[in-house]
Formats: structure tokens, C-alpha cells, sequence
């Protein structure tokens, strides 16, 4: 496997998993990314150019993805709209992108006879109960939620189609809630962290009780890699790191962290529809391929990604204003 073609490689998912092929492969990389609001070239540009090759482009666009398929020996697939409130107000480019989008790359794949790994996410099953003791597996129903994650569920049904009909050699995964360098403002972390640099309150919607199984993005792009290298064509991984934590445990820990009040923190408008609780089962993942996270204290990452956010204020400073608008436009 020398060549991989990456989708949605300058988003935050994307940007990770390209260092992580850079570091610990000799891989070649070709990222296909619109570059969307999502996105930033220069979340790419001090990796070694004869590594890492960057074409702006859409994944809807059959020709230019007909002709970098033809040349690839794996395709990973992350671009996506992957924002839930934005499918909330606009979810014509979900549609778009992450069903039309997966379409046209199965499409192609399909034609090259093309190694194909696509990136999902837990959404794909609905919410959890606080207090269900279950988890989610590779066996439980899909019950989509948000225009977002019904997408995502569109398009996981469709590369189970292509490998059962068209026999594809796919593999799926659906990971729960990443966080780490490189993520847009627009998301919890990542505001909560540059709101408290800017001295402002953390925003929690609704009463905080939400809770959310996190994962470092290091952890999620070993755990694609590994699967791709070993895992079982037709197959479907669940990846997730034992990470659950309520919104409002996040909140207050980030406080603690910049050495304010725990409890200090505005209570905005909640999400329509706001899934209640994710948490993954890994457990296939673990045994059949002996996969493990490297990052497995929680608190530590966090504390570790605020630095990163501090010592990279020219990355995310010139997004910041206008997703902060964005959001109060919408009571967030
Ligand atoms: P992101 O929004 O940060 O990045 C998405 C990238 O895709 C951007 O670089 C964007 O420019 C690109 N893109 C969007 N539309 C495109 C198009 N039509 N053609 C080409 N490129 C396009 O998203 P992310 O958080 O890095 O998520 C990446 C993938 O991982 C998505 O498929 C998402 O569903 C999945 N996922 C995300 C999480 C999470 O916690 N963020 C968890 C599980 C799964
Ligand atoms: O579970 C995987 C999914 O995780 C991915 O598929 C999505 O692409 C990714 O965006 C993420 O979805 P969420 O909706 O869980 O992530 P988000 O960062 O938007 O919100 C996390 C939780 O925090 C959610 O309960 C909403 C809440 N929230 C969010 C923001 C932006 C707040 O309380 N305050 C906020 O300001």
C-alpha cells in the first residue's frame, strides 16, 4: 500500500490521520479536499511536499475523482459536513456531500476495484438512555437522530450495499466524539477552550446533562489505519475509548483548568433534536485486531489540547468572530 487517498484530509479528523500516515508509515498521500469553512490549508502545510500532496476539490466531482481513484491503492474516506447545528439550518449540503459524495467515490472505487475505508460516526444509532447499561456495538440498530447523522446512516447503507452487491472491498467504522489539535472553533471543545483564552464563560446548551464518549484523534486515526491494514473487508469497527463524560463535567474540568470557578459557566439555548448520550462498545476492535488507545486519561488530553490552543492562536483566531456571530444568531 503506497498510495492513499485521503477525503477531507485539511479538516480535523482528515489533518490527524494524514500526520499520523506521515510519522508512523512511508506512505504517499494525496488529501482531496473542497476546503470548506470546516477546513484550513495550514492545518497541512509543514508536511514534506513529497509526502503529502494537497488537490482542492469537490467529492461530488466524478471526473476528478474517477481520475485520483484510478491511481490510488487505498481511498479513506472523511469529508463530510460534519456539524450537527449546521445541518439544523442547511441540510441540502449534507445530502450533497455525504450521501451524493460517497456515492460518486463507491462509484469509483467500484470501476478501479480500489481498497475503500469509510469514516462514520456513532450519530448513526440514535441516543442512549444516562442510566442504559448497554452500549453501543456493530449489532445496534440504526436510529439517526439529525439531518447530520441521518446522512452519515445514508451513507454507511450505501457502501454496505456496494460491498454485498458489487462486491467492494469496504470497511466501515463509526467512532464517537474526537477531540485534539487541529479542530474548528464552531465545535464544544475547541469553543469552550477559546472562549475561556478570550476570558468569557464556557456555554453549555440546554442543562448540560448530555453526555459524550471522547476520544483523541490520535487514538481514532490509529485505530482507521489499523483496520485498514488488518481488518475484515465488509466489515463494520466501532471505535471508542471508554471516554464518557456529562457536558458540564467538561465544562467544569476546562474552568479548573484556566483557574476559575467550576460552576461558572452560561447556560444558551439547547439543540433541537439533542441526542442524550453516546458510548461505544470497542470491544471487536480490541479482540480481533488487538487495537488500543495511547491517550486513555481523559483529563490529561484535555489539558494537553488547551496548551495547543494557547500556542496556536494564529490558527483559530481568525475563524473565532464569526462562528461566535453564527452562534448567537441561533440563541447558542
Ligand atoms: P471537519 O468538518 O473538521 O472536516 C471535514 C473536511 O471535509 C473539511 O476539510 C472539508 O473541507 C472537507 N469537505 C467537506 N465537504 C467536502 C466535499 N464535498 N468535497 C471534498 N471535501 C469536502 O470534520 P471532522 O470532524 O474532521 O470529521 C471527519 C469525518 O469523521 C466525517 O466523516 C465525520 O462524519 C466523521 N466523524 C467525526 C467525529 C468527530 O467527533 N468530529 C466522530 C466520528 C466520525
Ligand atoms: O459522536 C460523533 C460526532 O461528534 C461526530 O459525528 C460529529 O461530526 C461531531 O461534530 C460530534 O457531534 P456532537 O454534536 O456530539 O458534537 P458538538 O461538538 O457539536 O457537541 C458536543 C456536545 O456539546 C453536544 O451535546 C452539544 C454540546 N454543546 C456544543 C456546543 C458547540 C454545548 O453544550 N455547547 C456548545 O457551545
Amino acid at each position: 500500500m503506497t498510495h492513499v487517498l485521503v477525503t477531507g484530509g485539511a479538516g480535523f479528523i482528515g489533518c490527524n490521520f494524514v500526520r499520523h500516515l506521515v510519522r508512523e508509515t512511508d506512505v504517499r498521500v494525496t488529501v482531496l479536499d473542497k476546503l470548506t469553512y470546516a477546513s484550513s490549508e495550514a492545518s497541512l502545510a509543514d508536511l514534506p511536499a513529497d509526502r503529502v500532496r494537497l488537490v482542492v476539490g469537490d467529492i461530488v466531482d466524478e471526473g476528478l475523482v474517477d481520475g485520483l481513484v484510478a491511481t490510488a491503492d487505498v481511498v479513506v474516506h472523511f469529508a463530510a459536513e460534519s456539524h450537527n447545528d449546521n445541518s439544523l439550518t442547511g441540510p441540502r449540503i449534507f445530502v450533497q456531500t455525504n450521501i451524493v459524495g460517497t456515492f460518486t467515490l463507491l462509484e469509483a472505487v467500484r470501476r478501479h476495484d480500489v481498497r475503500f475505508h469509510h469514516v462514520s460516526t456513532d450519530e448513526v444509532y440514535g441516543d442512549l438512555e444516562l442510566d442504559d447499561p448497554d452500549r453501543f456495538t456493530e449489532h445496534t440498530a440504526y436510529n439517526p437522530s439529525s439531518p447530520y447523522s441521518a446522512s452519515k446512516a445514508a451513507s454507511d447503507h450505501l457502501v454496505r450495499a456496494w460491498v454485498r452487491s458489487f462486491k467492494v472491498r469496504a470497511t466501515i467504522s463509526n467512532c464517537s466524539n474526537n477531540y485534539g489539535p487541529w479542530q474548528h472553533v464552531e465545535k464544544f471543545i475547541p469553543r469552550q477552550i477559546t472562549e475561556l483564552i478570550e476570558g468569557r464563560a464556557p456555554r453549555v446548551y440546554g442543562a448540560g446533562a448530555n453526555v459524550r464518549d471522547w476520544i483523541h484523534a490520535d487514538d481514532h486515526s490509529s485505530a482507521v489505519w489499523r483496520i485498514i491494514t488488518a481488518g475484515r473487508i465488509g466489515e463494520t469497527y466501532l471505535i471508542g475509548a471508554d471516554g464518557e463524560q456529562s457536558n458540564l463535567e467538561v465544562v467544569r474540568h476546562l474552568n479548573v483548568l484556566f483557574d476559575r470557578d467550576p460552576d461558572d459557566f452560561v447556560q444558551v439555548a439547547d439543540r433541537a433534536g439533542h441526542d442524550l448520550r453516546y458510548a461505544i462498545n470497542s470491544t471487536r476492535l480490541r479482540s480481533e485486531l488487538g487495537w488500543r488507545p495511547r491517550h486513555e486519561n481523559f483529563h490529561d488530553g484535555l489539558a494537553r489540547t488547551v496548551t495547543w490552543y494557547r500556542e496556536h492562536e494564529d490558527w483559530w483566531r481568525p475563524v473565532k468572530a464569526a462562528t461566535e456571530a453564527t452562534y448567537a444568531q441561533k440563541g447558542h
